[in-house]
């Protein structure tokens, strides 16, 4: 496929029509009129200048490959023959540019988290060939994986580190295009889009953190799922997730669905604006660095910022496959509903500044506030784009860095409240 790719740049490089088409073998005649009848011996009559854009039957065209003898090699005429409508695309991207400066490094985030998702991807598939979403089954064949299958314990803590470092590195590729205010005019869209996809990515982790039927998922999913109960229509909302009164073999199911289908396929969506922006719109640099001469130069999108991302993506496996080694993530215990919640429940760390102020708020009325908190939240932070016009008129934002520095605090701070309380 790559070197698909690569024949299709290289061939783009050179004019999207046929270098030389040969001369049309016969004169075409005019319509209505039959074919004047073809020289008997000697060279082929000579033909007058093909008109352009008018159809002509496939026996009077000039070539039925007009590739075939130019100096390109054969996959690359092949390619030219049947994409060339692509070539201004590629052109386009071939002048795509990255901007150096003290702050680049954080350009590799989206990369890396876009690594992991496709990670995600295969490792998920390969648990499908045995997991088994029943309530009476998929505690025992998270077992099996981990100690039966040939190389199931890497693949299972694989897709769990992964998911990690996914939800990590969106995090952090979601903060730092925040601070260096990538989300101005014309990229509003690439923010609401990516905060879609962060939604999504968390989206991922909830609803697979159940699948493995343990003790610990188990009650946490239950609590998780218990909080739209407070709101206005949350009652139905309780019972769309659990697919019943309470967590189950129904809940499980309809987790498994999400996880595996639903989720994917938004994804595949959101992910697709998202990157096609990221290549018609190109990369931003931070305000005023341009002007301030901070620009130390600026890197060919391809192909030389796309090897310091495999560079990255490099990096980023090595990290993965130790922590998968080293620090492998526990099954627990099988479920049981009818026992009583053991202590230290607690949802996936990704959750835990948003945990932290649900504990914070209780008192009566706490848990709509929090809800209420949240939604808000979620809306400006969606819409910061559209109402930061300083930004947008490329001038310093210094509130929405605040807005931005309180956020963060929150999250931190939760966090490390949730971490001190109850440790890893
Ligand atoms: C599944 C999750 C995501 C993936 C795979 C992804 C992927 C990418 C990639 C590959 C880039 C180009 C390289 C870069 O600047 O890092 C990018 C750019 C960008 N992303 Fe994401 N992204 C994700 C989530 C997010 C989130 C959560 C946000 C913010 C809410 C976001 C906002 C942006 C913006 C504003 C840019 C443009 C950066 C610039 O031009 O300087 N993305 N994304």
């Amino acid at each position: 496929m790559a070197e698909e790719n690569n024949n299709i740049q290289a061939a783009a490089s050179k004019p999207s029509v046929p270098d030389k088409p040969k001369p049309p073998a016969a004169k075409p005649s005019a319509p209505g009129k039959p074919n004047p009848p073809a020289p008997k011996t000697g060279a082929p009559a000579k033909a007058g200048p093909a008109k352009r854009g008018v159809y002509k039957p496939s026996e009077v065209r000039a070539e039925t490959n007009p590739f075939k003898d130019n100096k390109r090699g054969a996959v690359q005429s092949w390619m030219q023959e049947r994409f060339y409508i692509l070539n201004p695309v590629i052109d386009y991207l071939k002048k795509k540019e990255v901007p150096q400066h003290r702050l680049s490094f954080f350009y590799y985030f989206g990369g890396l988290t876009l690594f992991f998702f496709s990670i995600q991807i295969i490792t998920g598939l390969l648990l499908l060939f045995y997991y088994r979403p029943t309530e009476a089954e998929a505690f025992a064949r998270f077992v099996y994986i981990q100690t039966e299958v040939p190389f199931g314990w890497l693949i299972r803590q694989v897709h769990a580190w992964s998911a990690n470092l996914m939800v990590l590195m969106a995090f952090i590729h979601m903060f730092s295009t925040f601070f260096m205010k990538a989300y101005r005019k014309p990229r509003e869209l690439m923010w609401v889009s990516g905060f879609v996809l962060l939604i999504l990515t968390l989206g991922f982790g909830f609803t697979g953190y159940l699948l493995p039927w343990n003790e610990l998922a188990y009650f946490a999913t239950q609590i998780g799922t218990e909080v739209p109960k407070v709101a206005p229509g949350g009652e139905f909302i309780v019972r769309l997730l659990r697919g019943g009164e309470e967590v189950g073999g129904e809940t499980l199911t309809r987790m498994f669905a999400m996880h595996v289908v639903l989720l994917p396929g938004l994804v595949m969506l959101f992910l697709s604006g998202h990157l096609f922006l990221v290549q018609v719109l190109g990369t931003s640099s931070p305000i005023g660095y341009k002007e301030a001469g901070l620009i130390k130069g600026y890197d060919r999108f391809f192909p030389d910022f796309i090897v310091k991302d495999g560079v990255a993506w490099l990096i980023g496996f090595a990290l993965l496959i130790y922590l998968a080694v080293v620090f492998p993530w526990e099954i627990g215990v099988k479920a049981d509903p009818l026992a009583a919640a053991p202590d230290g429940i607690k949802p996936e760390w990704y959750f835990w500044a948003q945990f932290q102020l649900l504990k914070d708020l209780k008192f009566e009325g706490g848990e709509l506030l929090a809800i209420i908190i949240f939604t808000i939240g979620a809306i400006v932070w969606t819409l910061v784009p559209f109402m930061d016009k300083k930004a947008s008129r490329e001038e310093k934002s210094p509130l929405f860095t605040i807005l931005g520095l309180l956020v963060l605090a929150f999250m931190v701070i939760g966090t490390f409240r949730v971490y001190l309380e109850y440790g890893w």
